[in-house]
This record gives C-alpha cells, structure tokens and sequence, in this order.
C-alpha cells in the first residue's frame, strides 16, 4: 500500500501546507488549517484514479422502498420518520450529560429485538460502566455486544466481522483513524472517521448511529462538521435543570425535517412522552400577567406551550431585551410593533421572554403570542387562562394566517381550552370549531382588545 501521507489545509481559503499552522499565511484566517490526507491513486471508494465509474440510467435502477426498521421508541422513530433506514448514518448530537449514551442503549436493546445483534462501540466508557447503566435501565441482552475501542481500523474490521444488524458509536469524537496524525475529536480525524464509517454503512446496509458531542464553539470539531455528511441529523436539547429532553430533526434524507421528539428523563431512563402539550402546561400559573399559552406546530405535531412575558421599568441605562426560548431579533421587532402601532410605551421597560420548559419556538404563528404577554404584563391584566393564541405579526401590525389551524385547533380543544384566538382570514376558513370559541383578529389593536378588553 502507498505510504499516506497529510498536509493541513485551511478551511477558509484552501492554502495548503505540510505543517500545521495557527494562522493562514494566505487569507489570514485563524485556526482554520486541518488536516488532510493525501493518498496517491486511489480516493475513498477505493477506486484508482484509472479506472472510471459507471453512470446508470434512472430507469434502470431498481427501485423498491427503502429498508426501514422501527426502533421501538415511538419518539425516536418519528424524528427518523417511522424508524431507521438500513445503511443511514444518523448523527444524535447534544451537550455531554444530555442523555445520548442513554437514548441508544435503550434503542440498542430494541432494536437487537427487531433487527439481530447490536455492535456498541463505545469510546468513552468501560463495558463495566455501560453494564452499570444498561442494569439501571432494565436492559440485559446477549444481542448487545460491546465494544471499547476507539481505533477505527479495528472497528470497521470488527463490525465487519460480526455483521450486526446495527452499530452505534459513542462517540465520534474519541475516534482515530491511523492515517491522520492529529488527535481524536480534532475536524480532520471527525471528518475523517465519519466518512469511512457513512462508507461501510453504505456499503454493508447496516444502520450506523453516530454520537456526537456540541463542542463550546460549535462549529469546530462539534456535529455540524458531520452534517452534510451523514443522511440524518439529530439534536438533543433540553436544560440539565429540567427532565424534559427533546430530540429535533435538523437533516433528514429519509424522512422529514422539524419533527420533534419528546422526552422525559427519569430514574429508569428516557421516557417517551405522548402527549407533550400537558406535560408542557402542567405547572403553569393561574391569573397571572404576562402568561399565554400558544399553539405551535411542531413538524406534523401541534404543542401548546406556555409562553411568559415579564416588563419592568429599567433601572438605569439601555433597556434590556431578553429572550429565551423564541428569536431575540423578532421580540424585539415585534416590541417596535407594540410601541408604534398600539402606543404602549416600552421604550423605558426591560423586556424578559421566557418559553417554559426548556422549548425552542421558532415559527412565526407565536408572535401574537409575544404580543399578548407582553401587553399583559405591561398592563398588568392576566389574560383569560382558557385561551390558546397562534398568528404572525407584520411590521404594520397585520396579523397574518398560518398553516394547520386545524391541527392547532384540535389540540387545543383536546386539552380542554375554551377559547382561541387566530389570524381572522384563518377563522374564516376553520372546518370545525370543536366546541371552541374562535376569535379571529387582523391587527394588533383588535388583538389587545380581545384579550385586555
Ligand atoms: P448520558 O446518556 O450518559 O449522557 P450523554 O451520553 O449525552 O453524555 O446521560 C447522563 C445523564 O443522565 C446523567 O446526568 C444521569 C442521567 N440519567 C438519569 O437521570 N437516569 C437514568 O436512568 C440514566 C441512565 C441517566
Ligand atoms: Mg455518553
């Protein structure tokens, strides 16, 4: 075999250079050399550089539906798209101690029910200690076959050899392959790594999971390196402070994207939760200011989420706008909305947005949403507790529909909410109104009305 040889090569411009640098000489970029192998003659398929690939006619491929098989874990699967396709490589990402190791061991030994034997490959952990949790969660299967190594070589050598029906790597970061001197968790090895992984996937058909760490930065060396290279990617949120986990679909070839699963964190282990909107809702305050609860659609699934708006005169200085939970950028576009269009003066108040539960909101329908807590916070005036909102806001203060009132309406009427307030050209169009008392509103002033007045 040619001897490999490396070079680094920055990230921004494409300067190259035999010894690894801080900075680029060409473009000046900092920290953006990584390194890269060079093989003579052949690429990563294995391929010389001689011998040309075959093209196919479209019609000549045999099509057939992709191999899926259901992990078991009903959340789980509807973030893959109704289970994981054989040869997909799908990255599970999140901050360390979220829950990753767990969520797939508790696939693993589902999944070694269904599909044959389970490779885990763990890196970080001693098979001692993954039996220590594997006892916690109630999970004993001969199926589960660990492994601790971080060699990459070895690795696909070994799954090759024992041909599983799934193999799971925890985590990408503690892999090295030989062929790169820099060290494991660095972009050129992750990279690397990732690749020979996703191309013996491919080539074996076995479903491959890869856990990935959120690094501080991010961007470096983190998942997002990895994202256009595997065919799903998978982001576990959610606070240490709270038992609730989410499991957000950012990728996905297979299936699609915005879905959300939602778990629940306890003493044996992640539980699926069916029904996220009471879990969501359940603590919430009776008759207080600044507290809406607004109906968001979730991929396919509608969630009704508490949404909270605190507005206090600032002390000394620039008021102050934070937001947890919804863009920073919209609440404050949305406060400019209020301040010009409906006259509140909130030029003098800090501004705190809070969605409960650790949620991210990122759709449009949740600005009346914003709206309306913070009108009732300013104002001091609860609105009614039975009210579910949802509706985008112009800058001229419109309110604009959005798509699935039905979904959103049902939910609502499902958990027991007795009033809604909605885009009007959306009420309108309503097929069923389920019992629920529908408002519709085309400005903000209307809004404020319905739910101050
Ligand atoms: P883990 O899956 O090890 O996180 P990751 O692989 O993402 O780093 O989960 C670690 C946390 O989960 C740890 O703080 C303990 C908690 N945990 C439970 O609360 N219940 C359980 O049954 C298990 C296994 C873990
Ligand atoms: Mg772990």
């Amino acid at each position: 075999m040619s001897k490999i040889k490396t070079f680094y090569q920055c990230q921004a411009c494409g300067y190259s250079s035999p010894k690894w640098l801080g900075k680029c000489p060409d473009c000046g970029a900092w920290n953006t050399m990584v390194e890269e192998k060079t093989s003579p003659g052949a690429n990563r398929q294995g391929h010389t550089a001689f011998e040309k690939p075959r093209p196919q006619p479209l019609s000549s491929i045999s099509g057939g539906r992709e191999k899926r098989i259901a992990t078991g874990i009903n959340e789980l699967d509807r973030v893959l798209g109704g289970g994981v396709v054989g040869g997909s490589v799908v990255l599970v990402g999140g901050d360390p101690g979220i829950g990753k190791s767990t969520l797939l061991i508790q696939a693993a030994s589902q999944l070694s029910q269904r599909s044959g034997k389970v490779l885990y490959v763990s890196g970080e952990e001693s098979p001692e200690q993954i039996k220590l949790r594997a006892e916690r969660l109630g999970i004993d299967s001969e199926d589960i076959i660990l492994l601790s190594e971080t060699h990459l070589e070895g690795i696909i050598g070994t799954a090759a050899d024992l041909s599983p029906g799934t193999v799971v790597i925890d985590s990408i970061q503690t892999m090295y392959t030989e062929e790169l001197t820099s060290a494991p968790g660095s972009v050129g090895q992750v990279r690397e790594c990732a690749a020979r992984l996703m191309h013996f996937a491919k080539r074996s058909e076995i479903p491959l999971f890869l856990i990935g760490h959120v690094t501080k930065e991010g961007a470096i060396a983190g998942p997002r390196v990895l994202e256009h290279i595997v065919d799903t990617v998978l982001y576990f949120e959610g606070d240490r402070g709270h038992a609730y986990r989410i499991l957000r679909t950012v990728k996905n070839r297979f299936g699609s994207t915005n879905e959300i699963g939602v778990f629940e964190m306890t003493d044996s282990g992640l539980m699926a939760i069916e029904n996220p909107s009471e879990l969501f809702l359940s603590e919430r305050p009776q008759n207080v200011s600044g507290s809406t609860v607004v109906a968001s659609m979730e991929g396919t699934r509608p969630l009704l989420i508490e949404l909270q708006a605190l507005v206090s005169p600032t002390n000394f200085g620039m008021p102050r706008r934070t937001c947890i939970g919804v863009d920073f950028n919209r609440v404050n576009l949305l406060a400019a909305v209020l301040e010009k269009i409906a006259g509140l003066h909130l030029g003098g108040m800090d501004i705190f947005i809070n969605v409960v539960g650790g949620i991210k909101i990122v759709e449009p329908a949740v600005d009346i949403g914003v709206i309306a807590a913070i009108a009732s916070s300013l104002r001091e005036v609860p609105i009614y507790a039975k009210t579910v909102l949802f509706g985008e806001v112009g800058l001229s203060g419109e309110i604009r529909a959005v798509n699935q009132v039905d979904a959103r309406i049902k939910e609502a009427a499902k958990i027991g909410f007795e009033r809604a307030v909605l885009p009007k050209s959306n009420g309108v169009r309503l097929k069923d109104d389920l019992g629920l008392q529908i408002i519709g509103v085309d400005n903000v002033e209307g809004l404020l009305e319905v739910i101050l007045g």
